[in-house]
């Protein structure tokens, strides 16, 4: 996200948030413990590449309703070259920059039909009616294949739902005058809340084999920022649920700024909630109706308030009338009872968490699943499922100086699972019960996962205040911090690779790590080991890990609570510093900054990653590259020495070559290139362009040639000039498999 557009100037970007005030320990105070890193480690790049071409390892993910093989690895053709696409150069152009020899089209941009009888999008302001609509800024996309007949289909190339979030809006765009002040008209807040959330669309090949959107399809549903749900796991029914909505605590209303997401073994969404507080207004004065424990919650989740000053809300929404769907985002004490139930001061408290959704079923109930935590969910992946074994799902933290952690089911996997009608009872079965683990990365290239129990003397001893396990699920940072999880540089998106079963997650960037911190900043540590000054376009300058890195680790098993590490990617310029920012060696066609997606193809295996950036946009449009990662232990150790006598050791993968990593993709201007998914055959990819032009201001709406972008009506998509998030197809005009 890049929220310059929001209706307040006093509201900060979430993603650079750093509402961490704990006094975790960096590497500096951990004991070089020697560097035998290879000794830890296995395996070569060599056999690593090789490996790559082996069939893929995933099991028991196959099937639909009714039980069919899993897919069968599709084996290259004789012909075909991972990454045998000449690279797109860096580019401003406002468009998609596709490699030679491959095409990319539009579908489901904002605002299109989900039904049948919604107009026609004129794209000028004046739409209304999103809860049938696609909302606004996409973001993670999966695809959940149908067979001919409209069942669960993994296999089918032809025919799925794309299931996809909206993560916030730009509502310039949304409105005929680019939207009001406050107070905020009760139409417009429909239109934006709508917009949010989640949307589940068919789509099927046409005659000419080109996925289009199936706009009359039954499957087609929008969650919104009002659709009820359930709070389901450990803390269903908890306190802190308590709302005039729900006096027992068990429903809430709405899915907010939904990230990343991630696919479940049995065939469902499981999506996230990342910056969701910033969406409520919390008064002046509320601290003092709040006791101690939950003032330092609200502080730790970016809520403080003092006497004088209130917490603002992103849009104002609860400013739009007393009515109930507006009131709700004023989650300050406000009504007279002990417990919550007469107003919303608990609404907070319902945001936050995975959120699991069925899009088989258009009617399905959705489920919060608290178990998993709640902090700033950026998406969530499984570890290679291993029959008999508890599911492992991995998953971050993304604010300046967050956690990754890690959900191990109580049940063992049963692979019959995966195939079960009742999709959602098999989420209640692996996602409601289990153990929720925070990681530590040690400077030894070994990690631990701490499990966050109230029974934990760290977290029992905590000023906080734990009582009981619920709370941990609630104020699962605060339950972090106590056990000494390391800060990162934003943990983003994490995938498997799905044959060596190593994660990979992305730590986009952050401007408070620092090789001497002063206040709340960070030192530099062995896994975020870059803090330096980057200059754009000849001007300002940007501090701290500026172009983010990728972080690799293993797990022996999916229980394990110790793993090993090393720094697959280093972001950064390529006629940067080698010896304190291109680390990597990135290349003129491989040079990127901010990787915010990740994704995994599991038919080429190759690793695809997106950019979500503000440090090199003077030169470039966020982009998607493709890699042949190698393997954890693949390159060396290496030392940063910076001035001032201050060294840090790191361990970093192999360098990529010309043949393991290349751009495959540029966007339109002012964009985030986010999501990705695939038909199971690796033909078609899908990939999400969120918020392009988003520097498009109110008093240009007159004048689309100020448009910062007028994509995609400049590809030929749509009606209008103003630019709208929409998902891209793109496909290889050979027939082959997309990244070769
Ligand atoms: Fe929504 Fe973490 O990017
Ligand atoms: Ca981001
Ligand atoms: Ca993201």
């Amino acid at each position: 996200m890049n929220a310059r557009t929001d209706l307040t100037s006093t509201f900060t970007d979430p993603d650079d948030l750093d509402n961490n005030r704990s006094a975790n320990p960096h590497f500096q105070d951990v004991l070089n413990a020697g560097m035998s890193r290879r000794n830890l480690l296995r395996g070569s790049a060599g056999g690593a590449l090789a490996a790559m071409f082996a069939p893929l390892a995933l099991s028991g993910c196959g099937g639909g309703d009714n039980p069919a093989p899993a897919p069968a690895p599709v084996s290259p053709a004789p012909t075909e070259t991972l990454l045998g696409f000449t690279a797109v150069a860096k580019t401003l152009a406002d468009t998609n920059t596709v490699p030679a020899g491959y095409s990319a089209s539009v579908i489901l941009a904002c605002g299109d039909p989900l039904a049948a009888g919604v107009p026609a999008y004129k794209n000028d302001g004046t739409d209304t009616g999103y809860d049938k609509r696609v909302g606004d800024c996409h973001d993670g996309i999966q695809y959940f294949g149908l067979s001919a007949s409209g069942t669960r289909d993994d296999n089918s190339n032809a025919r799925a739902l794309l299931a996809m979030n909206h993560e916030y809006i730009t509502p310039v765009v949304l409105h005929v005058n680019g939207g009001s002040p406050r107070p905020r008209p009760a139409s417009e807040v429909d239109i934006e809340v709508d917009c949010h959330g989640i949307t589940v669309a068919e789509v099927a090949k046409d005659a000419a084999g080109k996925f289009a959107a199936v706009v009359s399809s039954p499957f087609n549903r929008r969650i919104t920022g009002s659709t009820a749900m359930e709070l389901s796991g450990p803390a269903r029914g908890h306190a802190l649920f308590v709302t005039k909505f729900s006096p027992n605590g068990t429903r809430t209303r709405g899915t907010m700024n939904n990230c990343g997401n991630g696919k479940t073994l049995w065939g469902t969404l499981l999506t996230t909630e990342e910056n969701w507080s910033g969406y409520y207004f919390r008064a002046a004065g509320d601290q003092a109706q709040r006791s101690a424990k939950l003032n330092a919650s609200f502080a730790r989740y970016g809520r403080n308030v003092t006497a004088t000053s209130a917490a603002n809300s992103r849009y104002g929404w609860e400013t739009a009338g007393t009515g109930d769907l507006y009131a709700r985002w004023n989650t300050s004490v406000v009504g007279t009872s002990t417990d919550g139930s007469d107003d919303y001061r608990h609404e907070w408290f319902c945001q936050g968490f995975m959120v699991e959704v069925d899009p088989y079923n258009a009617t399905s109930v959705v489920k919060k699943r608290t178990g998993l935590g709640r902090f700033a969910h950026e998406n969530s992946a499984f570890g290679l499922p291993v029959a008999g074994k508890p599911l492992a799902v991995y998953m971050g933290c993304d604010s300046q100086n967050e956690y990754v952690y890690k959900w191990v089911s109580a049940e063992n996997w049963n692979p019959a699972d995966a195939n079960a009608a009742d999709r959602l009872a098999v989420g209640d079965k692996y996602l409601d019960r289990g153990k929720l683990y925070v990681a530590k990365f040690n400077e030894n290239g070994t990690g631990e996962w701490v499990e966050l129990t109230v029974t934990n003397p760290a977290i029992a001893g905590a000023a906080f205040g734990f009582t009981d396990q619920a709370e941990i699920y609630i104020h699962t940072r605060i339950a972090a911090d106590a056990v000494g999880a390391t800060k990162m540089d934003r943990p983003e998106w994490v995938d498997v690779h799905p044959r060596t079963g190593e994660l990979y997650i992305t730590m986009t960037n952050n401007s408070s790590r620092r090789v001497a911190p002063t206040g709340t900043q960070t030192r530099v540590d062995a896994a975020n080991p870059r803090a330096y000054v980057d200059v754009f376009a000849g001007q300002s300058t940007a501090s701290g890990n500026v172009n983010g890195h990728i972080v690799r680790f293993k797990d022996a098993s999916p229980e394990a609570t110790s793993f090993n590490w090393d720094v697959y990617l280093f972001g950064g310029e390529a006629g940067a510093d080698p010896k304190l920012v291109n680390l990597s060696g990135l290349t003129a066609d491989q040079d990127f900054s901010s990787p915010d997606g990740l994704v995994f193809s599991r038919s080429t295996g190759l690793c695809w990653i997106q950019t979500d950036d503000g440090a090199y946009v003077d030169v470039t449009n966020c982009m998607l590259l493709a890699a042949i990662p190698g393997q954890l232990g693949d390159g060396s150790a290496v030392t940063l020495s910076y001035s001032g006598g201050v060294s840090v050791t790191t361990r970093m993968g192999a360098k990529p070559t010309a043949a393991t990593l290349k751009r495959f993709y540029v966007g339109p201007y002012d964009c985030e290139v986010t999501g990705l998914c695939e038909t199971p055959d690796g033909k078609t990819i899908f990939i999400n362009i969120q918020h392009p032009g988003d520097g498009t201001t109110a008093a240009n709406l007159g004048d689309p040639s100020k448009y910062t972008s007028q994509w995609p009506s400049i590809v030929g998509y749509g009606a209008g000039k103003r630019p709208r998030s929409a998902t891209v197809v793109i496909t290889k005009n050979d027939g082959g498999r997309v990244g070769t």
